[in-house]
């Protein structure tokens, strides 16, 4: 989907002009469009209710209203969905192209212009995706280019700005979808280097096995051996323009398909954990969104890229492995498989960026799906001034976070018998989602600022929102990185 800003000056030729229309208000039809008197008869501009009818004449041929409910309760997320609802019809509809019109009363609302423009153009962009990769006859869509007309530099600016973190939502959402056998560890690591081709201040750097047995990363090796596709470990870095405020690291888990290994999973919805990757994509989207997006910070992702798969040489329950930091681990359920790739990519990112703040995303437990649903991330941060800016950014972009409890005890509860660690805590301690990051939390220097997110519950099966949800990816976690980037104090 191509979206343009444009000023909202006369109307032009076009198959579709959209008008969006708040409760209680006479849709303002451009005056260039001659629809049936009765047109507009009755409509309510209840929240997405959509009309249409073809023009008796004008450069449109057709007029689509699209509501947006009462002026006094129109959101960002209403926006956004009107949005999708705008791009969805004009879709179906079967035009090669549309016109939105945004008057300034309608830029007006939510906090205005440059709110408006940008939840419009998301809207319209992620509501459009469509993921195909897997088809051998693609469906090509039938509208690929929506133009906003509306009016001021700040509303195009803010056109421009949605549409560019949309379409990293949908890079990440692509990178989820592929299936097992096309997203493997090689793949996502060639996707990151694919990545700085993008823009001159995106470098990425792959490490392979070699290197990581030379660092002494066993945590990563000992989830990877059971399986024929070789680990990578993704290092991608942002330069900012002028200087940088201070370095930041998003850490993910790039686990491209997870059976549990030799504790193994149940079939049932065993192809979901083709999805284990989710954290990993939403690092590589934030990247994907830094080729166009610029942030005052010298920005790293780390990616730990494997596979948990059960072989002959798989980790076998009980084995000890030593991670890269020197810490011994007793693999006491080979499924809890995501701490231990992420262990060592924070101990790298500890040594070798030595970052202000980390971030770390991972489809981590099941556990978190049961306390929080599909619908909120959880976060645990070390300061509440993360807290504060993680819990304000998922808020503005739609990924809504909420934090989880991690104390000394739960950190105490993850000591192991045979190695130092244990990569499960014992039934009676509960808490599974706190158990993952009580386990992460002895790979980060304890001066670090730091925040653990589980999207176990937020990467995919979430609620159809029109611009976003569904079975399939839901991209999460790119556009809240970025958003964390640009308010981050
Ligand atoms: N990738 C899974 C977590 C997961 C489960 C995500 C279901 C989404 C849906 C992770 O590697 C895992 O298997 N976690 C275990 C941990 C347990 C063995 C301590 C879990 O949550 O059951
Ligand atoms: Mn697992
Ligand atoms: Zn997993």
């Amino acid at each position: 989907m191509k979206v343009t800003a444009k000023d909202l000056g006369k109307l032009e030729k076009t198959p579709l002009v959209v008008v969006f229309v708040t409760e209680g208000v006479r849709p303002q039809l451009p005056a260039e469009a001659k629809v049936p008197a009765a047109f507009a008869k009755d409509y309510e501009a209840k929240p997405r209710a959509t009309r249409t009818t073809f023009a008796s004449s004008g450069p449109a041929e057709r007029v689509l209203l699209v509501g947006l409910g009462a002026a006094k309760k129109v959101d960002v997320e209403g926006l956004r969905r009107a949005g999708a609802t705008a791009a969805k019809t004009a879709e179906g509809l079967g035009v090669a192209r549309a016109v939105l019109r945004v008057d300034d009363k309608i830029a007006k609302l939510a906090g205005g212009p440059e709110v408006v423009g940008r939840a419009l153009s998301e809207g319209a962009v992620m509501g459009s995706y469509r993921y195909s990769h897997g088809k051998s006859k693609p469906e090509k869509p039938k509208c690929a280019q929506l133009a906003l007309h509306g009016s001021g530099a700040a509303f195009k600016r803010a056109v421009k700005k949605g549409a560019a973190l949309a379409e990293s939502n949908c890079f990440t959402r692509d990178l989820q979808n592929q299936a097992g056998n096309q997203m493997t560890p090689s793949a996502l690591a060639a996707a990151a280097r694919k990545l700085a081709t993008r823009s001159p201040r995106i470098t990425t750097k792959v490490m392979d096995e070699k290197g990581m047995r030379t660092m002494g990363m066993g945590l990563l090796l000992g989830v990877s051996q059971g399986s024929t596709q070789p680990a990578k470990l993704v290092h991608m870095t942002y330069k900012p323009k002028g200087r940088s405020k201070g370095k930041v690291c998003f850490v993910g888990k790039g686990l491209t398909f997870d059976a549990g290994g030799i504790s193994i999973k149940p079939s049932a919805k065993m192809d979901e954990m083709r999805y284990d990757m989710s954290g990993g994509a939403a690092v590589l989207g934030a990247f994907h969104a830094l080729a166009s997006v610029d942030v005052p910070y010298e920005v790293h992702g780390v990616v730990a890229c494997s596979e948990n798969l059960i072989d002959g040489n798989a980790t076998k329950p009980g084995d000890v492995h030593k991670g890269m930091n020197g810490t011994t681990v007793e693999i006491n359920n080979t499924d809890a498989e995501g701490r231990l790739i992420l262990a060592d990519a924070l101990t790298y990112t500890g040594k070798k960026i030595k970052p202000d703040t980390i971030i770390d995303l991972a489809t981590l437990t099941g556990a978190v799906i049961v306390g929080l649903g599909h619908e909120v991330s959880g976060i645990f941060p070390t300061t509440d001034k993360l807290r504060d800016e993680l819990v304000a950014a998922g808020e503005s972009v739609g990924e809504r976070c909420w934090p989880l409890p991690l104390f000394d005890m739960h950190k105490e509860g993850m000591k192991g018998k045979s190695g130092d660690l244990s990569n499960i805590g014992s039934p009676a301690m509960g808490a599974g989602s706190t158990q993952g990051a009580a386990f992460l939390s002895y790979f980060v220097d304890d001066d670090t600022e730091w925040c653990h997110i589980d999207i176990a519950g937020t990467a995919w099966n979430t609620a159809d929102r029109g611009w976003v949800g569904g079975a399939l990816g839901s991209g999460v976690g790119a556009r809240l990185l970025i958003e964390y980037l640009e308010t981050r104090r």
